[in-house]
């Protein structure tokens, strides 16, 4: 197993970090996240033999934004056959910015991958043909693999991204004009915008994403949430797409999969070990949280962990 894991050692990650700290930018295309103290820093762990560390800022919660991607993917997952979602959202890497409009349009509708924008929306899409009530559903899952029962959706930032929509709505528009996107446009924009303003702290996010390190169960649940094979292929799609245009770039830093999101939330995964969460407000060029991860660079060299 190499080095041992404690709470003073991510401390003493999180000190070396600070000083990265006013090197990135806050969000301020969703005004409600611009209002966001740049200064938090926080990481927890959970690992399948059911060790919890944390260090920082990991008890507060912030907006987890795109991390929510991934479970919007697992509940298609469970709702869908195969070959149904992946006829309408491929597996690729994008190379482009999580918001682009111009690889939708010389694709004719079909989003590279599920972890950008379009791919999201798409996969929403389809969570609104056949759930009856979608988000209250992602709640029920989420309360269910965190054991808090008390998570929920911001209303303030889900309203904010609404009133700043333009952009989505133009993704949703473009793909139901080549017939890949079904239901009524506003009401799924409210539900991806809904998914991506759920709070959580990196606590609650590193317990949630544990199903992923074991196999597609949570060690605290007898059943699963999906299959091996499943949490094999998401564990792929992570480390291919989660980051963006920067995933080869994190990658090579980081090694492990992982799905960051705007609020300055990064989700990794060492598989048959643990989850890891950290958060950091301040963004990279491409959106990802940029001492989030500088943390998890100088704590996979330390654990001596990668999937590489
Ligand atoms: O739709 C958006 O643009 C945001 N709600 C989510 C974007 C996001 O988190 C991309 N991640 N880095």
């Amino acid at each position: 197993m190499g080095t041992v894991i404690d709470n003073a050692m991510l401390e003493a990650i999180l000190a070396e970090v600070t000083p990265l700290i006013g090197q990135g930018r806050v969000a301020d295309y969703i005004p409600a996240l611009a209002c966001v103290d740049g200064a938090k820093l926080g990481i927890a762990i959970s690992t399948v033999d059911g060790q919890h560390y944390c260090a920082g800022d990991a008890r507060e919660r912030f907006s987890i934004q795109s991390i929510s991607k991934v479970l919007s993917l697992v509940v298609a997952m469970n709702h869908y056959q195969e070959e149904e979602i992946w006829q309408r959202v491929g597996k690729d890497p994008s190379g482009q910015p999580f918001n682009s409009l111009l690889q939708l349009e010389i694709e004719q509708g079909k989003p590279r991958n599920p972890f950008i924008n379009a791919g999201a929306l798409v996969v929403c899409d389809m969570l609104q043909s056949r759930l009856s009530a979608p988000r209250q559903r992602m709640l029920e899952i989420i309360r269910k693999l965190s054991g808090v029962g008390d998570i929920a959706y911001d209303a303030v930032v889900a309203r904010s991204e609404f009133d700043h929509s333009a952009r989505n709505a133009a993704i949703a528009w473009l793909m139901k004009s080549f017939g890949n996107f079904h239901n009524d446009v506003a009401t799924v924009l409210q539900n991806y915008f809904h998914y991506c303003a759920l709070k959580m702290s990196c606590s609650e996010l590193a317990q949630t994403f544990l199903f992923l390190a074991n196999q597609g169960r949570s060690p605290r649940h007898e059943q699963a949430i999906i299959t091996p094979l499943q949490s094999r292929q998401v564990n792929a799609l992570m480390a291919t797409c989660g980051m963006y245009q920067n995933a080869g770039e994190f990658a090579w830093r980081v090694g492990l999969p992982a799905k960051s999101g705007v609020g300055g939330g990064i989700v990794a995964i060492v598989p048959h070990e643990m989850a890891i969460a950290v958060w950091s407000p301040q963004l990279d060029e491409a959106g990802n949280s940029l001492a989030g991860i500088a943390v998890l660079e100088r704590l996979t060299q330390r654990l001596g962990r990668s999937v590489f």
